[in-house]
């Protein structure tokens, strides 16, 4: 039996890992969920599993090393999974300082808790204990051909602070594996969207100020391509990598479905319309006029798009929802909890976005 350790599983990813984990697992593992609960953090996202006897949550910074380590003491961990990060671009061009903190030092600090807890007195690692590092598509930088693709070897290159933080992480976990042969995975996955997403994020934003008649805000152009997955997929590809990948090795995760933004955007306009029941009078708000394009990125990366071949090769992952499928079932969740996003959109949210967007 499995004992995990989840570093940022009240985010987005990391909760609905947590959910994927539970229905495929039920009471045969363990998971330990360590969060600082920051702006993106909600328990909420866990609700129906927080009464379960085998899930436990602790409040606390992945920088903490004397909290981090107690975690380690407390229970017999064999398998880390670690999402928690700072994870929103436009943020990390506003304030850099707080991603090296979580996304270097943080990880840092989970890699040296791991360490120090798994570590025999011959520098070897207890047998079958793993840290998975979640890592991001973005650490590649941009593409600029459109038949190119990011492998596991091209060459990292960085734009953003978040993507310069994220690709310090990964050469902090790489120098763990070949300084201690230290047991990590490291993944690198394409863009998200699912249930639970923070409405900074592309694709909630977007539904959201639908629904509600605001201006969806198409940075540029809107032509920069992201490859998007359906969070549960990543989910699945996480969990194939550690228990069947090869121990020290980077695997991508991507299901080869590249989007423009504008598309998307089209795209979420359309599905709206069809599935909002006639009568309902949030369908008259939704509609193509409030599409407005505003001042571009900073540092804007055109093209993402992952070569999802080792993945799928080595451990037989393979995205099981097409973009149409998920777009649907995510705007479905959306309906379902607009209580949900009620509360995640009070408060610092409306303070968040009139400095994002005022002037933009
Ligand atoms: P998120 O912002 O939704 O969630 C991050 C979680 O980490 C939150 O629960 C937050 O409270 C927690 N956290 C932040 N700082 C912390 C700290 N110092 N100590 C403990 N907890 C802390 O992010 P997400 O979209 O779920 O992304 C999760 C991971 O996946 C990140 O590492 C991100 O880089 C990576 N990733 C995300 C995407 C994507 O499309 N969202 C794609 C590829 C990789
Ligand atoms: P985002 O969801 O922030 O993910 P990332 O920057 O990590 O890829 O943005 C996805 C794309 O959508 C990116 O090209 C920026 C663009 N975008 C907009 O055009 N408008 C918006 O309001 C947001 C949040 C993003």
């Amino acid at each position: 039996m499995h004992t995990y350790l989840v570093t940022g599983g009240a985010g987005f990813i990391g909760s609905n890992y947590i959910h994927y984990m539970f229905k495929k697992y039920g009471d045969d593992i363990r998971i330990i969920n360590v969060d600082k609960l920051t702006y993106a953090g909600n328990l909420e996202n866990l609700r129906d599993v927080e009464g379960r006897a085998n899930y436990s949550f602790v409040k606390a910074d992945v920088c903490d090393a004397a909290a981090i380590d107690a975690v380690f003491a407390s229970a017999d961990i064999d398998r880390v999974v670690h999402f928690a990060a700072e994870s929103h671009v436009d943020r990390s061009i506003e304030d850099p300082g707080v991603f090296v903190k979580t996304n270097v030092l943080g990880t840092l600090t989970m890699l040296n808790a791991a360490k120090k807890a798994w570590e025999l007195c011959d520098g070897s690692f207890r047998p079958d204990h793993k840290f998975l590092h979640v890592s991001t598509d973005e650490v590649y930088g941009s593409l600029t051909d459109e038949k190119d693709y990011f492998y596991e070897t091209t060459k990292y290159d960085p734009h953003s602070p978040y993507s310069a933080s994220k690709a310090s992480s990964d050469f902090m976990v790489k120098a763990f594996i070949d300084t201690y042969r230290f047991p990590a995975n490291i993944t690198n996955c394409s863009n998200n969207y699912g249930p639970y997403q923070f409405p900074e994020k592309l694709i909630p934003l977007m539904i959201n100020n639908a629904l509600h008649g605001v201006k969806l805000p198409v940075y540029g152009d809107g032509k920069n391509v992201r490859d998007w997955l359906y969070v549960e997929d990543h989910c699945k590809g996480i969990d194939l990598v550690q228990e069947k990948g090869r121990l020290f090795e980077t695997y991508n995760i991507g299901g080869h479905n590249e989007r423009q933004n504008i598309q998307i955007i089209h795209t979420i306009i359309d599905t709206l319309k069809e599935m909002l029941p006639d009568g309902d009078p949030r369908k008259e708000l939704v509609s193509e006029d409030l599409i407005t394009y505003v001042t571009d990125r900073k540092g804007h990366d055109r093209r993402y798009a992952i070569a999802p071949d080792k993945i799928k090769a080595e451990v037989g992952w393979y995205p099981e929802t097409c973009f149409e499928e998920g777009i649907r079932k995510t705007i479905a969740w959306y309906f379902d909890h607009e209580d949900w996003m009620a509360r995640v959109t009070s408060g610092a949210y409306q303070t968040y976005y009139e400095e994002m967007y005022g002037n933009r």
